[in-house]
């Protein structure tokens, strides 16, 4: 199978925060936010691996700023890495009102989807990823710790089996 380039399934969304996306105060609420996240990492997840796909984790996302209702919510999404059957997918989300002014980065979070074959939907192995810029080169090497520290907290990985995560504890 033949890798394939970031910028091959590199994905944009854009959104309008409408009064239905709110909660109580006038701001986006958060699931609404992740919902759209999931969207516009599938659809990454999608292309790169030629595929069907599944959400199997959702990294830390936390909410730093208000969205509020009128934004305009842009969300871009990049594949990281490509293991075996699974694409880790790097989320950002930014933010401006309607004016185009005040514009903010709202959040990040990394997402890993798995490519289903579509005769058994069992998971099937997926093209590498071909890192060419710095920045790309860089969240290329993070994924494998990153990758380690989610299957241990969702209790894939045992904590013997952990390299990475090991060498945080060491003095
Ligand atoms: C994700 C899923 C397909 C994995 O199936 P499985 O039979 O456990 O398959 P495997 O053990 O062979 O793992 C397949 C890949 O998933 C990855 N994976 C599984 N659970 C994971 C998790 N919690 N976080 C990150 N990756 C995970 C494995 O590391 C493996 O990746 P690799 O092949 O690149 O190394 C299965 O758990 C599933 O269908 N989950 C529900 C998905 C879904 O419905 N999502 C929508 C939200 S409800």
């Amino acid at each position: 199978m033949e890798g394939k380039k970031v910028s091959e399934s590199q994905t944009v969304m854009t959104e309008m925060v409408m009064p239905n996306d709110t909660n109580p105060m006038g701001n986006l609420m958060g699931g609404n936010l992740m919902r759209w996240m999931d969207i516009v990492g599938g659809v990454c997840a999608g292309k790169h691996c030629a595929a069907h796909v599944v959400t199997a984790s959702v990294d830390h996302v936390s909410f730093q700023k208000p969205i509020k209702v009128g934004d305009v919510v842009t969300l871009e999404a990049s594949v990281t890495r490509a293991f075996n059957t699974s694409v880790e997918i790097y989320v950002e989300v930014f933010a401006h009102d309607t004016k185009g002014l005040n514009p903010r980065r709202s959040n990040h979070a990394y997402l890993t989807f798995v490519a289903l074959d579509e005769i058994n939907g069992k998971p099937q192995a997926v093209p590498a990823l071909i890192p060419l810029t710095e920045m790309e080169q860089q969240r290329f090497e993070g994924a494998s710790r990153r990758r380690e520290l989610r299957l241990l907290l969702s209790g894939r990985l045992s904590p013997q089996d952990a390299v990475h995560v090991k060498s945080f504890f060491q003095v």
